[in-house]
């Protein structure tokens, strides 16, 4: 069974200005033990959908659609359950939680607070279990002592995967848990993700705007532009065979990990991504599709398959419309 069933997902912030319709009418799954990448350039909802899945949204944002994590509904969680899967169920690393951490706070006790919020060890046991913890990341247990202001970058992001992993949860979401890091210290902390997925049977949502880091780590992958996906499919399909001018730029934009032709020349995609409170008709792609056709801006576009466990939002893999019915005019 599914681990996660996103249907018809939809996130609206309601602003002083309006309405940002921010997600709009999102359908994935994800099996377990699998990791799903989420790629997109910045505004194109990432992290508006990754909240969502938690509840994790502020109040003046409007959800629809249903979520359901191992079956269970998490839009009609009540409270009380709801906290009980944050943490021991699913837990989050924000975009940036690196620079969150408490300053004036141990690493070891900043570690062992989802442990003892949630009654899953007294304050003499949780040691052992923060001590189990950093070396699962690497790092070495008298780290617990260390303040965050002691450690470099790459180590505090491995505290936060040591604190996604202290309940032990089936699903851990990670938004951009390397962007802020340089390659060296990304690759480490890529590997080390890796690492944990295989040897634990953990399933992974990673979202970055980065496909070819995403590629290296993910089984399928979704490309969202502008609240949508307009791309899914195995993750090495969709990044070197994309079939969405959308996914074909991203694609080429960042250079393929371990590949130094690449690095030197990656490509870019011209123009602007469209403000959500003013998005272009049709095909939202349409303005800055190198091959878009005359129909894309009034196009009714939906997510077509696109070969083996793939769909993509693109004019170019709509299946050829059938041919009208022909009427038989009965004659009595
Ligand atoms: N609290 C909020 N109130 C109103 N609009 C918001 C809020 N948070 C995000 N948005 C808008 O929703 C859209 C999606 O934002 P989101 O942060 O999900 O994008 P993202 O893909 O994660 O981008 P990035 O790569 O920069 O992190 C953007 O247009 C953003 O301005
Ligand atoms: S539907 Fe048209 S505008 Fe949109 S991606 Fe395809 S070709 Fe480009
Ligand atoms: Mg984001």
């Amino acid at each position: 069974m599914a681990l996660l069933e996103l249907d018809d997902v939809s996130v609206t912030y309601r602003i002083a200005a309006g309405e940002v319709p921010a997600v709009r009418g999102v359908s994935l799954t994800l099996d377990a033990g699998t990791a799903l990448g989420v790629a997109g350039e910045s505004g194109s909802g990432k992290s508006t959908l990754a909240m969502a899945l938690l509840r994790l949204l502020p109040r003046d944002a409007r959800v629809g659609g249903r979520i359901l994590l191992d079956g269970d509904d998490v839009l009609a969680m009540k409270w009380g359950r709801l906290r009980a899967v944050r943490w021991a169920e699913a837990s989050i690393v924000f975009q940036g939680a690196q620079h969150g951490l408490n300053p004036v706070q141990r690493i070891g006790d900043q570690i062992a607070e989802p442990l003892l919020v949630h009654g899953l060890a007294k304050p003499d046991s949780a040691r052992g279990r923060v001590a189990e913890l950093l070396e699962q990341v690497g790092l070495p247990a008298w780290r617990a002592r260390s303040y965050p202001h002691e450690l470099s970058g790459g180590q505090r992001q491995r505290i936060m995967i040591a604190m996604a992993l202290a309940c032990s949860p089936r699903l851990i979401i990670a938004d951009e848990p390397t962007t802020a890091l340089d390659v060296m210290v990304q690759a480490q902390v890529l590997t080390l993700i890796k690492e944990l997925l295989a040897e634990r049977g953990i399933s992974l949502i990673m979202i970055s705007h980065d496909l070819s880091v995403l590629a290296d780590v993910c089984d399928r992958l979704a490309v969202m532009y502008a609240g949508r996906v307009v791309e899914h499919g195995p993750s090495r399909e969709v990044f070197h065979d994309p079939k969405h001018p959308y996914s074909a730029a991203l694609a080429a934009a960042f250079p393929t990990v371990g590949d130094p032709v690449s690095r030197l020349a990656p490509k870019g995609l011209g123009g602007d991504p469209p403000d959500p409170m003013d998005l272009p008709p049709g095909c939202s792609f349409h303005p800055r599709c190198p091959v878009a056709l005359d129909e894309c801006p009034t196009l009714d576009v939906k997510l077509w398959p696109a070969g083996p466990e793939r769909r993509a939002a693109c004019v170019h893999v709509r299946p050829e419309q059938a041919e009208p019915a022909e009427t038989t005019l009965e004659v009595s």
